[in-house]
């Protein structure tokens, strides 16, 4: 399969936070952005494989910043490394100021999909060419959270975890 690039997979979804959306103090409702990011994230991991992909894991999420009513928001999600069926993507969420259209970070998270064929079997995907320092970075860091998600889930004994454990010693 042939290499791509995480540009390719980049992927933007800019939309309102409207009243059915908020929590009791007028802000977005946390599940309402993580299903937003899962979105963008699914389309990114998608355009990688152009298969049918499925949220295998959340790695991380941090809620920075509270996004008020009316806030709009961006969500922009690209893969930062490819396994043999899995696909991390790296997602960050961006808030503008009404007047001056100045961008704010306002939070972040890592997702996990799995490609897989239409009876729900893993398959492969073309491997990730990483080219900016900060993609470079995000790629290398990717095999330790791998690592990480699955010993959290049991799939992975710790001292299997070879890379992982290396940050420690
Ligand atoms: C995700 C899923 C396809 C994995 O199936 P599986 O039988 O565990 O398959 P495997 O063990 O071969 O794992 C497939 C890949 O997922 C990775 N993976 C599985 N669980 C993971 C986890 N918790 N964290 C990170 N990676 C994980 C494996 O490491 C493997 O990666 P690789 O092939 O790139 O090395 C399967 O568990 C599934 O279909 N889950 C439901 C998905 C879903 O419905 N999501 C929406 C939630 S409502």
């Amino acid at each position: 399969m042939e290499a791509k690039t995480p540009a390719e997979s980049r992927t933007i979804l800019t939309d309102l936070v409207l009243p059915g959306e908020t929590n009791p103090l007028n802000n977005l409702f946390g599940g309402e952005l993580l299903a937003r990011m899962d979105r963008a994230g699914s389309i990114a991991a998608r355009r990688h494989s152009r298969r049918i992909v499925v949220t295998a894991s959340v790695n991380h999420v941090a809620f920075n910043h509270m996004v008020p009513l009316g806030s709009v928001v961006t969500v922009e999600a690209k893969l930062s490394r490819a396994f043999n069926t899995s696909m991390e993507v790296v997602i960050d969420v961006w808030i503008e100021d009404r007047e001056s259209g100045k961008r704010t970070k306002a939070n972040e998270a890592i997702y996990t999909f799995v490609a897989v064929n239409e009876t729900g079997r893993p398959v492969h995907v073309p491997p990730i060419i990483p080219e900016t320092n900060l993609e470079k970075e995000r790629y290398e860091a990717a095999l330790r959270r791998k690592q990480l998600s699955l010993v959290l889930a049991g799939k992975m004994k710790p001292a299997e975890a070879t890379e992982l454990k290396a940050i420690f010693q």
